[in-house]
């Protein structure tokens, strides 16, 4: 097999992404059997992952009320854990990786939860470690406002400290199951973690049983300095977005020294790369496609309200014809910095219109595609890319467009995998 293959992961929410357009099917997608479908696909093109997004809010950022999120179906998402425990039953390889908050989720619950699912999905569990970014989030667990963006960091790093020892509160060959003796588990090895730290408490142990994974795996996406550095401790995998080759070569070195730093090795930690392509029969027809979806006031107004609610920045208050202002946040900073590239001077409509493909353009053939893939992959050292669909185009369509027409062609090009190696998903993603 080629040095130079890489992993493939996918991003969504378990939302109504698509409905209006003309591939949106009946448009039902809360019984969970669209995503089911996704999680079969992307397993027969042998994804690493899919990568369940979440948020705890209806926003009323945009605009001061919750018209825009709700009529372009921004707000309303279903809990992915239930859906994480559908899809480990129907598939056997793929990587199921579900979103949870550390300022909201109490970290037993989390390591429990967490080690269920790991159970259930036979080592295939991951969690996407975020701190979420939303006040409105924080009012609906008590809270008047959100922690403040570094000091959500410092919790969530202690946070991550306690469930790795609520995990190892079992010890791996805790579970004796001696019929002649009969002992099912071994006291002597299960352990109380008794944590005391600046914002958590914690008896233990666990009252379940260690994942089979030892720890699902880590996923983590923040783009902050901050959020690098927790991302570096803990991730097997970092989420990122790069707008260009040069910023995306120049995160992986970044998180790579600060692995170094913390003795952890580079190769034990995946970064992948966000990006959105979009593949028809010829250039032609995919850039006209790009053109006639960025075109739409929807899809405008979908991604303004979209930006709004994760960065608390109201952005019904700009010209769309005149450069963005300055903004600044205590939501999603790394996210607000990219999409608002500050200093270009561009005016909003093109900032969105490129924020359709996500960073790097990947618009063409499955072929053309295929080969700039491999291109910029050999340009940033690896490791692999994380594909999410254009703002509301997240149908069967698309999905097909990507699993049958470009992971074959870079199936061809030996730069992704044609088989699994492993049965479980870490040892899938550090297998090369
Ligand atoms: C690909 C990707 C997926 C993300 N998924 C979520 C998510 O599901 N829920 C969430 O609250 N934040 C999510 N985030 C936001 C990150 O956790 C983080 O807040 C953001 O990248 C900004 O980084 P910073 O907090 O270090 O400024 C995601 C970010 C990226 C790039």
């Amino acid at each position: 097999m080629a040095e130079n293959r890489f992993h493939l992961a996918w991003f969504c929410n378990f939302t109504a992404d698509s409905w209006t357009g003309p591939w949106g099917g009946d448009g039902n997608f809360w019984d969970g059997r669209f995503y089911l479908d996704l999680a079969e696909d992307l397993e027969r093109a042998c994804f690493d992952y899919l990568l369940l997004e979440d948020k705890l809010m209806v926003s009323s950022v945009y605009g001061g009320t919750m018209r825009s999120d709700l009529k372009h179906g921004v707000a309303p998402k279903h809990d992915p854990l239930p859906l994480a425990t559908l899809i480990a039953h129907q598939t056997s390889r793929l990587g199921i990786v579900a979103t949870m908050s550390s300022s909201f989720y109490p970290p037993w619950m989390l390591a429990r939860v967490a080690a269920t699912i790991d159970h259930l999905s036979a080592g295939r569990f991951g969690w996407n470690m975020v701190t979420s970014a939303e006040d409105t989030a924080a009012q609906n667990f008590g809270l008047d406002k959100l922690y403040e963006h570094d000091l959500r960091y410092d919790m969530a790093d202690e946070y991550v400290d306690l469930v790795r020892r609520l995990w190892n509160s079992w010890e791996p060959d805790a579970v004796v199951k001696d019929r002649l003796t009969g002992v099912y588990a071994d006291h002597a090895k299960v352990h109380r973690v008794d944590f005391a730290g600046t914002f958590y408490r914690s008896r233990g142990p666990l009252n379940t049983l260690r994942p089979p994974q030892g720890h699902p795996v880590l996923c983590q996406a923040g783009a902050s300095p901050k959020g690098r550095e927790f991302a570096a401790k803990y991730a097997d995998t970092i989420i990122a977005i790069g707008n260009n080759v040069r910023q995306m070569k120049e995160f992986r070195s970044t998180i790579h020294g600060l692995l170094r730093k913390l003795g952890r090795r580079p190769e034990d930690c995946k970064v992948l790369f966000l990006v959105t392509p979009v593949v028809d029969e010829t250039e032609d027809a995919a850039r006209h496609k790009v053109e006639r979806w960025v075109s739409d006031p929807d899809y405008i107004e979908y991604v303004l309200t979209e930006l709004s609610s994760i960065t608390e920045v109201d952005f019904s208050q700009f010209d769309l014809d005149a450069p963005l202002p300055a903004v600044s946040t205590n939501g999603e900073r790394g996210t607000l910095e990219r999409f608002a590239q500050a200093g270009s001077g561009k005016p909003l409509r093109d900032l969105i219109k490129l924020s359709l493909v996500e960073t790097v353009e990947l618009i063409g053939t499955p072929d053309t595609v295929a080969d700039r893939m491999g291109r910029i992959m050999k340009e940033v050292g690896g490791d692999g890319f994380l594909i999410t669909s254009p703002r509301l185009q997240m149908n069967r369509h698309y999905i097909a467009e990507i699993t049958d027409g470009l992971v074959p062609a870079l199936q061809r090009r030996g730069l992704v995998r044609t088989e699994y190696s492993h049965a479980m998903f870490r040892d899938n993603l550090l297998a090369f």
